[in-house]
């Protein structure tokens, strides 16, 4: 179709297949945020703002890829655990290749958008009494029973095509101040996109198209309360500890296992990078922040906004450095977070007086 050559697919040289399973993911904006970079008192703040894909995250770029190999291995029914976002995007990309889904959620801890969008799609939805990490565990063992094919991020084929998201940046950055940025600072999960960035980086290393000085730092953020590569970090571990209780308002980071650790810790260390916990005052605080530029965002998303003020006022993060954050997914996946985070509506009478008399009186806070 019109799209092949561009998004995702313009990238095809690094990726495993030459098209895919396609609803034009990719090519999302950089958006500029004058009054943030100013206010964190950074030379560059850029935010790569990845809701704005098809199904409204990053998702769709490894969906892109995974569920096309999935068509060409044949397999019919296709499968993830998910905090939503990964629901959402394998549900349209496995029903545009016309396979089934199944997709199994934590009860009660994903948010609305998500569920609608898995649900109109055509994925049979399951409900799971616990966490993601149980999720995942279980569909882990159903694809190795031959259930499912297993579309989270465990499928390299999904990190594929989220390599695509570290290669827009630098290129973006390339041409807009003929340079690379100093950092990414993305929200960490299941720490997918980190090892996806890292990988992107190795292969363009190795290609000689970039040098070792040009590689941005890595710099992952977490929930605090979920977050176990932090953790990790901080200690100079070499494994993650599993952590069994998770809670936060950033429900699509609420994991407890990431499992792509083995492949994204590397990455922190060896690019200088690190990781920092923010609560969920401060994730709402950057949400907001975003949304005064015009940004809108899910929680999860803001969380690096978060992280980058935080190692900013840490003086981790220096004035002079150039930085992309990541944010991962669109504002209206969680509709009830929004709304929480920002202003009530106000009640007037049905009269153009009733109005006016309101606009006069009190101003609201
Ligand atoms: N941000 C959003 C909005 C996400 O949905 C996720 C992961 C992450 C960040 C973390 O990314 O795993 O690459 O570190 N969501 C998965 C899901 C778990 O099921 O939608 P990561």
């Amino acid at each position: 179709d019109d799209f092949e050559g561009r998004g995702v697919w313009r990238y095809a040289d690094a990726l495993p297949l030459e098209s895919g399973v396609t609803t034009q993911e990719g090519a999302t904006p950089l958006y500029e945020v004058p009054r943030l970079e100013d206010d964190l008192g950074l030379e560059a703040v850029r935010i790569k703002h990845e809701g704005m894909n098809p199904t409204g995250s990053f998702k769709d770029r490894g969906m892109t890829v995974g569920v096309a190999v999935a068509k060409e291995l044949g397999v019919d029914r296709l499968a993830c655990a998910s905090t939503g976002n990964t629901s959402a995007a394998l549900a349209a990309y496995g029903s545009r290749g016309g396979m089934q889904t199944l997709v199994l959620l934590p009860a009660g801890k994903v948010a609305a958008g998500k569920v609608a969008q898995a649900s109109l799609h055509g994925a049979r939805i399951l409900e799971v009494d616990g966490n993601f990490d149980a999720c995942l565990d279980i569909v882990q063992e159903l694809a190795a029973e031959g259930e499912a094919y297993l579309l989270n991020s465990l499928n390299p084929f999904r990190l594929e095509g989220q390599k695509t998201i570290g290669l827009e940046i630098l290129e973006a950055f390339r041409d807009d101040y003929d340079a690379f940025p100093d950092r990414i600072v993305l929200p960490v999960g299941n720490a997918g996109n980190t090892a996806a960035l890292y990988k992107a980086f190795r292969e363009l290393l190795q290609a000689g198209a970039i040098d070792r000085e040009d590689v941005p730092k890595l710099t992952g953020v977490q929930a605090a309360g979920a977050a176990p590569m932090v953790e990790a970090v901080e200690n100079g571990a070499d494994e993650v500890r599993r952590w069994d209780d998770v809670e936060t308002r950033a429900t699509a980071i609420r994991i407890g296992n990431p499992v792509n650790a083995p492949k994204a810790l590397p990455g922190i260390r060896e690019t200088g990078g690190t990781a920092i916990a923010v609560s969920d005052e401060e994730i709402t605080e950057a949400q907001r922040d975003l949304a005064g530029e015009g940004v809108g965002v899910e929680p999860a998303s803001a969380a690096s906004v978060a992280g980058l003020r935080k190692l900013r006022a840490e003086g981790i993060v220096e004035s002079d450095e150039r930085v992309a954050c990541l944010t991962t997914g669109h504002l209206l996946k969680d509709p009830d977070a929004a709304a929480a985070a920002g202003d009530d509506p106000e009640p007037v009478p049905a009269t153009t007086e009733g109005v006016l008399e309101h606009l006069a009186g009190e101003s609201r806070s």
